[in-house]
């Protein structure tokens, strides 16, 4: 919906309109006018106004009568009223049913201009908080959850039919599987939508603030309480906290939550009142508490209270069949903010994230997604905007010579440097790996030269060169040293 510009005004005096739609015209606004409080409703029911002036005396409806249609029309028009000298007391009347300001006849041009221009910039304010709020909706809509194969459907469906409920939810899975995204959706679509969901990562804030980020403090509980403050319980009434990490929290803190869930009390730290609280509890954890509890960490009581209800998103490798309705997301998601024009990616490149592991789970699917747009160019994205890594996945390199097996041998450089000569990287590869065949030949031989060198296939004396070169005597000499100690 684009901002409306249109001005409405409404007076049953030829002249007024005359005056008002004059000036206004000359501050570049369009107006259209009405003769009486009905034709203003009219007008307010077909479209949508920056700003309504009404007259308070008009036939048939008046102005007031007109207000409180209009305000029920749109509750974001700011009404501006126009009442008779000495109409002081009609126009509090007015703002008691939601004027947002008035002036008196007759008026100063000035004056005038200055309560439209306050208006109408409220007005655009109004208009783009909603804007945000609207955006936001979509985003937290359920149509942006992705996931239609067995396993994301699943917890979905159960968060449909918790959400309305008070249940405390346990969302777990690894990082990036979309637990956070899980708890706003329980939260925007749950009665208590229009309060506020507090966030708090318990993980991310040291033992001795968590207790107070939680509950408050009282000004002087410790040094630095300067002033009395409020925690996430309080300022959350009647909405939602979400205890991100929930398995780090502290075990001193663990009751006091198990209370505010469960007595829906709390305490200030350096208070001993109790304060009640209403708030609904959803956590999450990438742990398994079940395992936590019997380690002894995570007590048992918490864990169940929390565990009402519990919602797993199980790593995307063992989801596969969401990646490419993921995939599509993040491209028309990141397309649409970078303003390129990529309608997605090749087949091979589509196979080859079929294939990766996606450690970092969906999160790091939307930066590689999001990087790739950056990066790439055309209208289809091919392999080569993927990094190394996704390139990789499911080549037949990845069974052989991984990165990781590659780390093993102590290269001494970073093999994806590619400042360094491609024969350099070879070479060092090649050394590397034959002291480490040899070092495994001299000790399943027991350090025997020429039975080494037979394994090996080689001549006793290239075996003494060899180990010349990559300095295994030394090697030898301190492992003979070492078992001598
Ligand atoms: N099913 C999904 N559909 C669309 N987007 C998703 C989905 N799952 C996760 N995402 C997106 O991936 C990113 C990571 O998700 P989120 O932050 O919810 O993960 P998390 O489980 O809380 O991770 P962590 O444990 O690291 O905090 C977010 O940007 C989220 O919007
Ligand atoms: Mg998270």
């Amino acid at each position: 919906m684009a901002f409306p510009t249109r001005i409405l005004v409404a007076d049953d005096e030829p002249n007024i309109r005359l005056v008002l739609r004059e000036s206004l015209r000359r501050e570049g606004h369009e107006v259209l006018e009405a003769a009486d409080g009905q034709e203003a409703i009219d007008a307010a029911s077909r479209e949508r106004f920056a700003l309504a002036i009404l007259d308070v005396k008009m036939p048939r409806v008046d102005g007031l009568v007109a207000l409180e249609k209009i305000r029920q029309l749109d509750p974001d028009l700011p009404v501006v009223m126009i009442t008779a000298h000495g109409g002081r007391p009609i126009a509090l009347e007015a703002v008691r049913l939601g004027a947002y300001d008035y002036f008196e006849k007759p008026f100063e041009m000035q004056e005038l201009r200055v309560v439209v221009k306050r208006a109408l910039e409220r007005r655009s304010l109004r208009w783009q908080i909603a804007a945000l709020e609207e955006q936001l909706r979509s985003e937290r809509s359920f149509d942006n959850i992705i996931g239609d194969g067995p396993a994301m459907r699943e917890a979905l469906s159960l968060v449909r039919r918790v959400m309305a409920t008070e249940a405390t939810v346990l969302v777990t899975g690894e990082s990036g599987t979309g637990k956070e995204l899980i708890a706003e959706a329980l939260h925007f679509n749950s009665p208590r939508a229009a309060r506020p969901l507090l966030k708090i990562n318990c993980a991310a804030i040291p033992e001795a603030l968590l207790e107070s980020e939680l509950f408050g403090h009282e000004k002087g509980a410790f040094t630095g309480a300067v002033a009395m403050k409020l925690g996430k319980f309080e300022v959350a009434d009647k909405g939602t906290v979400f205890l991100d990490e929930i398995g780090e929290m502290p075990p001193s803190l663990q009751p006091k939550i198990l209370r505010a869930i469960q007595q829906k009390e709390i305490e200030r730290v350096g208070s001993s009142q109790t304060i009640p609280v209403d708030v609904r509890v959803i956590a999450a954890s990438n742990r398994d508490l079940a395992r936590e509890v019997e380690a002894g960490r995570f007590r048992a009581d918490l864990f169940f209270r929390l565990n009402v209800v519990p919602i797993h998103l199980p790593p995307l490798r063992e989801r596969r069949e969401d990646i490419p309705a993921l995939v599509e997301h993040f491209v028309r998601k990141f397309d649409a903010d970078l303003r390129k024009s990529v309608r997605g990616f090749a087949p091979e490149a589509m196979e080859r994230m079929q294939a990766y592991a996606w450690p970092g789970n969906v999160r790091e699917m939307e930066n590689i997604v999001q990087r790739a747009i950056i990066l790439g160019s055309g209208s289809t994205l091919g392999v080569e905007a993927l990094p190394p890594e996704i390139q990789r996945a499911g080549m037949p390199a990845e069974t052989g010579a991984t990165p990781a097996t590659l780390g093993a041998l102590e290269l001494g450089f970073d093999w994806e440097d590619f400042a360094i000569p491609l024969s350099a990287k070879i070479e060092r590869l090649t050394e590397t790996f034959e002291a480490q065949l040899i070092r495994a030949a001299l000790k399943k031989m027991g350090g025997r030269r020429q039975e080494t060198a037979d394994l090996l296939g080689i001549s006793r004396k290239s075996l003494h060169n060899k180990m010349l070169r990559y300095k295994l005597f030394q090697e030898e000499t301190r492992e003979s040293i070492r078992e001598r100690t």
